[in-house]
């Protein structure tokens, strides 16, 4: 058996996607990480997650046992640079209010300390990217092999996700050569022969990662729509979505209603893929969007009934809206569509606890964060929860939700 040279690889940004690939890679090649967070850094010198993910969480537990530890964290950057045979990319590339379109400066950041090395390694770039991004990248970085290999991971299972691809997607630049791509191949998929690897430029890999959540954000919004017609004819939801979801073609499976999709990626992908299409034709990813807002405006109606229904019984109501995350499992709020009804149960000036044990102050956006389970359901008179957990079993009753589907 050929035992290969082992990559020397450097990704930047210790987010969800950096560090998932990082301990991914890191078990048959010197993976080393940067983020310019010095807490994050710290974190990781500890052994500890910055992020909740039970298998990286896992990841760092043995680390701790280890006296040579499996994954690097870098401090001297540019010594490591120079002995990189690739470098990930996975800083955050957040839409720009202005351009409408994903920002490029965090790579570009990246790329120009790439680019003063003495010997270049190859760019592989996970971050998500506008399309025709890479295109102006390689333009502006002419000396780098530019790779976007986008990412599919899901937040809170992300590393179990980088060990089960479902695809490889390469998109190779102009500098690109065929080694190059069967060796990023080797890279990511080497226990895992039977999944498909497509092979296209990265304006088409940019094209795959936007259309495919933007299909998933669609989907969302379809399964809500249905969620808005079954609430106000008075319908079962759940027998109508299980009906048609029986169907194969349609599959039973990404279909619970919710608060409106949220997160780090949909909302700002959707929007990127909108502002693309310049002077094309394009009516369902508009749709989409607005369908979100609306779904939006839907669940806060429904809980304004709610809380005028109890305020017939008693002069003084209290909302608890339990957790702002996204999603079970995940401590992230970014976009979460709960943060919306938050904002308007301020603006209805109605008395509002949180239970949020993600967050670590006393109070969030001046609302007070009560850490304590028992304390939240026993003050409050209505719950609102986007995701049911066993927290709330014994308070069902007076809790708002719409994850009906078990
Ligand atoms: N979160 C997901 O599930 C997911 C899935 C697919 C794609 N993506 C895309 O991947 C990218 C990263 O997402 P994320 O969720 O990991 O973001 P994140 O915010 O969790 O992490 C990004 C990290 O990059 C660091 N950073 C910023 N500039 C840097 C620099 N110049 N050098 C080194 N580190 C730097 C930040 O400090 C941060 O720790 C984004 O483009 C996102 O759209 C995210």
């Amino acid at each position: 058996m050929i035992n290969r040279k082992k990559r020397n690889i450097v990704v930047f940004g210790a987010g969800y996607v950096g560090l998932s690939v990082a301990v991914f890679l890191s078990e048959k090649n010197n993976v080393c990480i940067f983020d310019i967070d010095q807490e994050k850094i710290a974190k990781l010198l500890n052994a500890e997650s910055p992020i909740e993910d039970t298998e990286i969480q896992k990841f760092f537990e043995m680390e701790k046992t280890r006296s040579q530890k499996q994954l690097g964290i870098c401090s001297d950057i540019e010594e490591k640079l120079e002995d990189a045979d690739y470098v990930i990319i996975a800083t955050p590339t957040n839409l720009n209010h202005q351009t409408g379109h994903l920002g490029l400066d965090t790579i570009r950041q990246v790329l120009k300390d790439i680019s003063r090395c003495s010997k270049i390694p190859v760019v592989i770039i996970k971050s998500t990217l506008p399309i025709e991004g890479c295109k102006v990248l390689q333009g502006e970085f002419p000396s780098i092999s530019l790779f976007y290999v986008p990412e599919f991971s899901r937040e809170g299972s992300s590393l179990l996700d980088e060990k089960n691809p479902e695809r490889l997607i390469i998109g190779f630049s102009e500098n690109a050569n065929r080694r190059e791509i069967m060796d990023i191949s080797k890279i990511f998929l080497e226990d895992h022969k039977n999944v498909p690897v497509r092979i296209m430029n990265t304006t088409e890999a940019e094209a795959v990662k936007l259309f495919a959540n933007t299909y998933l954000a669609m989907r969302i919004a379809f399964f809500n729509e249905i969620d808005n017609f079954s609430v106000s004819l008075k319908l079962n939801s759940e027998k109508i979505i299980r009906g048609i979801c029986d169907d194969s073609r349609i599959g039973n499976y990404y279909n619970i209603p919710s608060f409106g999709y949220g997160g780090y990626c949909l909302p700002k992908d959707t929007k990127e893929l909108r502002k693309s299409f310049t002077n094309i034709p394009e009516r369902l990813i508009s749709a989409s969007i607005e369908a979100n807002e609306i779904r939006k405006k839907f669940i806060i109606n429904e809980i304004q009934k709610q809380i005028e229904k109890i305020s017939k019984k008693q002069r003084k109501v209290i909302v608890g809206v339990y957790r702002l995350t996204m999603k079970r499992g995940s401590d992230n709020f970014r976009e979460s569509a709960v943060l919306d009804i938050v904002h308007w149960l301020k603006t209805y000036k109605c008395q509002t606890i949180i239970f949020e044990p993600k967050w670590n102050k006393e109070y969030y956006e001046d609302i007070k964060v009560e850490k304590q389970i028992q304390k939240f359901k026993e003050e409050s008179d209505l719950i609102i929860a986007n995701r049911i957990t066993e927290d709330l079993s014994d308070v069902l009753e007076k809790t708002y939700t719409r994850d009906i589907i078990q």
